[in-house]
């Protein structure tokens, strides 16, 4: 049999305009593939990996019962260092207390590392401070701000080992004012429990290639021009199951020293998108990332806003628990 492909001018033009199309989106296509980092699954080196596994390093204080005891609906995974005491005192008598919401389980815990210098007594001070209240996990990496991410898988890890019991996870930064009720009831009403992420959503981020740049990163240790979407680390909250799903996924994710864009990097590579928490007319971004001033009416339509010193966090939680003024 003959097949003839008789090529009339239409035709070949339809041939032609459709291959062009294809080669066009094939281009385009890789292109915005070559940006982001591939999800290949290669795992790591073993001394790269080595360096951000949580199973490298000891735990010098853990709390491995908390989550049993309680099987909280939500835990606050609080990093400070071993010198943030006066953090952690305000944090416990503020947003973070026990029973602050009737009938909701909430922990928290604070995730210390290696302090750099030993400042007198201090590991002996932290000892009593973890028997005093039970809220406190040290491990024995250098607690530095490059080191973050460590402390961040640790914190997952943390989560996945002893803590699968409770529903959602919000790790934020000891400078923030939490609106717990605010918070306790949007995630009573959201339906998804599983792979979800919320906070502040970065959704067109850059590699800063600037040397003096706080966030700087190197073409070596990230090539791609590219960051997927991520929330920025202030504060974030997330369904459990995401804990072990980071933990595994950072098997093959090359570390890097920014600890939100890193679990951003790990969402990519499990096909995870982090969902914005907004509200619109008016338009609000729940997870607030600019400073604000305090104003009660302001603070009660959001679910975080960011830098506050104790002090400052203690009077504005005396404020806004107080029922003398309202909105
Ligand atoms: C991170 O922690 C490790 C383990 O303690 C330490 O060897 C390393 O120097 C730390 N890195 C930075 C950048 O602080």
């Amino acid at each position: 049999m003959i097949i003839s492909l008789r090529f009339t001018p239409l035709r070949y033009l339809a041939f032609g305009s459709v291959s062009l199309l294809s080669l066009l989106a094939c281009l385009v296509w890789k292109n915005s593939e070559s940006e982001l980092p591939s999800r290949r699954l290669v795992p790591l080196e073993d001394h790269v990996f080595k360096v951000i596994s949580p199973s490298t390093y000891r735990y010098k204080l853990n709390q491995p019962k908390l989550c049993e005891r309680r099987q909280p609906f939500l835990v606050f995974m609080i990093p400070v260092t071993a010198d943030d005491s006066e953090a952690r005192e305000t944090i416990r008598k503020t947003w973070a207390q026990d029973n602050l919401v009737p009938n909701v389980n909430t922990a928290r815990l604070f995730f210390i590392g290696q302090p750099g210098d030993l400042l007198q007594n201090l590991e002996e001070r932290l000892r009593t401070e973890s028997k005093t209240y039970g809220d406190i996990i040290q491990m024995d990496f250098l607690d530095t701000y490059h080191n973050l991410t460590i402390k961040t898988l640790m914190i997952m890890n943390w989560l996945a080992t002893y803590c699968s019991s409770a529903q959602y996870a919000m790790k934020v930064d000891a400078d923030i004012f939490v609106n717990v009720p605010y918070l306790v009831d949007y995630l009573q009403k959201i339906s998804s429990q599983q792979d979800y992420i919320t906070g502040s959503v970065i959704a067109d981020g850059h590699p800063r290639r600037d040397q003096n740049s706080k966030w700087y990163l190197s073409k070596e240790v990230y090539p791609e021009s590219a960051l997927p979407p991520y929330v920025s680390g202030a504060g974030y909250v997330f369904s459990i199951d995401l804990a072990k799903k980071i933990s595994l996924a950072s098997r093959f994710v090359r570390p890097i020293p920014m600890e939100d864009v890193y679990v951003g990097l790990c969402l990519h590579f499990l096909d995870i998108h982090p969902k914005f928490s907004r509200t619109l007319l008016p338009y609000r971004n729940l997870f607030e990332i600019r400073r604000l001033d305090y104003d009660k009416c302001t603070f009660v339509q959001r679910i975080i806003v960011t830098g506050f010193s104790p002090s400052q966090l203690l009077d504005i939680w005396y404020d806004f628990q107080s029922t003398s003024s309202s909105c």
